[in-house]
């Protein structure tokens, strides 16, 4: 049985606040090139419970993870998820906040792995626990950003900001349309008939671990010679041949992703969103390179589907979810249909989106 905050601690939560994952339709690898996104909120979502801590320590719990972290506050980097709440109040602490040590529980049911954000819920989570405990002024926009800053220098990874603005900014019935240079933004419905389905591929992925990184420096060696600040700059893939062949591949994703994401968020209809989401897959595949066989076939299975607009991989690739567009009301049932169908090719998933 998983043991309340009181449980634990001895005390009762002075304040509680929670934050969703996402799942990204369209603009992929595109926020760390000044690019578009178009992310949705999942119903899955992070919940951070905090109190003033009685000692000179940090105390944090993840129950469903098995740990408990008990920390110096300007100490090392403690591991596993307590390096995310670490940072976010390092961060806060060093900008002059003057926060106490404190007691947190964490509970997520954000799967972790999926490419849907489990850090960015956290971290938002937690940001948003803080700023209700200790009446902090931080509006969404500077507590995503405080959330995309403690990912990149507690957690490694060299990430965009899409996650982190789409936990604290987006909805799930809404599409957050967001041009991350400016940050500008607005909510979109989905296309109409439609709705969302998710599959996770069984296989996890660790963004760290993976080609992220070095992807993300192809993305600026290309911007380098071609004499742009960023791939945003570049409208034509035309513009492309002067590159390495490697080089223009991973840049041709990302100039066509973006012209993806701003020809849907004009308002297609489901047909033509979805077909956008089959090219988008394409090119993750063929020129970015970030898919695997296992979230091909799962692709390839929802593509197959009368009912199903288009389908691609989400998040950084590697392994993890994909997302479908399709008929409205048919999500649960597709679901379960493609889900055997990819049994029978010996792979496992499971429905995230929509919930059972
Ligand atoms: C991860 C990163 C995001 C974004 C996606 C790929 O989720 O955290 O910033 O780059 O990968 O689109």
């Amino acid at each position: 049985m998983p043991r309340s905050f009181l449980e634990l601690f001895g005390v009762t939560p002075q304040a509680v606040a929670q934050a969703p994952g996402r799942v990204n339709l369209l603009g992929e690898h595109t926020d760390y090139n000044d690019g578009f996104v178009l992310p949705c909120a999942i119903p899955q979502t992070t919940r951070v419970e905090i109190a003033v801590s009685p000692d000179r320590l940090d105390h944090f719990v993840a129950e469903d993870l098995g740990q408990r972290v008990d920390c110096e506050p300007a100490g090392a980097v403690p591991p596993g998820f307590a390096a995310y709440l670490h940072g976010c109040l390092r961060l806060l602490r060093d900008g002059g906040a003057g926060i106490p040590p404190v007691l947190m529980k964490v509970d997520s049911q954000v799967p972790m792995g999926s490419g849907l954000s489990s850090s960015a819920a956290l971290e938002v989570a937690v940001l948003r626990a803080l700023r209700e405990l200790f009446r902090l002024e931080l509006d969404d926009v500077r507590v995503a950003q405080l959330a995309q800053k403690a990912e990149i220098e507690y957690a490694g990874v060299n990430c965009g900001i899409m996650d982190q603005m789409a936990s604290s900014l987006a909805d799930e019935h809404h599409m957050l349309f967001l041009d991350t240079r400016t940050l500008e933004r607005r909510l979109l419905p989905l296309p109409q008939g439609a709705e969302l389905l998710v599959l996770d591929s069984g296989v996890p992925r660790r963004l760290e671990e993976s080609g992220y990184n070095e992807r993300r420096r192809q993305c600026e060696e290309a911007a380098r010679l071609l004499g742009v600040p960023a791939l945003r700059d570049v409208q034509d893939p035309a513009q492309l041949a002067a590159l390495p062949e490697e080089l223009e591949r991973r840049a041709r994703h990302v100039v066509t992703e973006n012209l993806r994401v701003l020809e849907a968020a004009q308002g297609v209809d489901a047909r033509r969103f979805g077909e956008l989401m089959n090219f988008s897959h394409r090119s993750l595949r063929d020129d970015f390179e970030v898919s695997i066989p296992p979230l091909n076939l799962l692709v390839q299975l929802l593509q197959g589907e009368q009912e199903v607009f288009g389908a691609r991989l989400t998040g950084a690739g590697f392994g993890g979810a994909c997302v479908a567009l399709v008929r409205e009301g048919r999500g649960a049932e597709l679901g379960e249909l493609v889900l055997a169908r990819y049994r029978e090719k010996g792979q496992l998933g499971t429905l995230l989106v929509p919930r059972r």
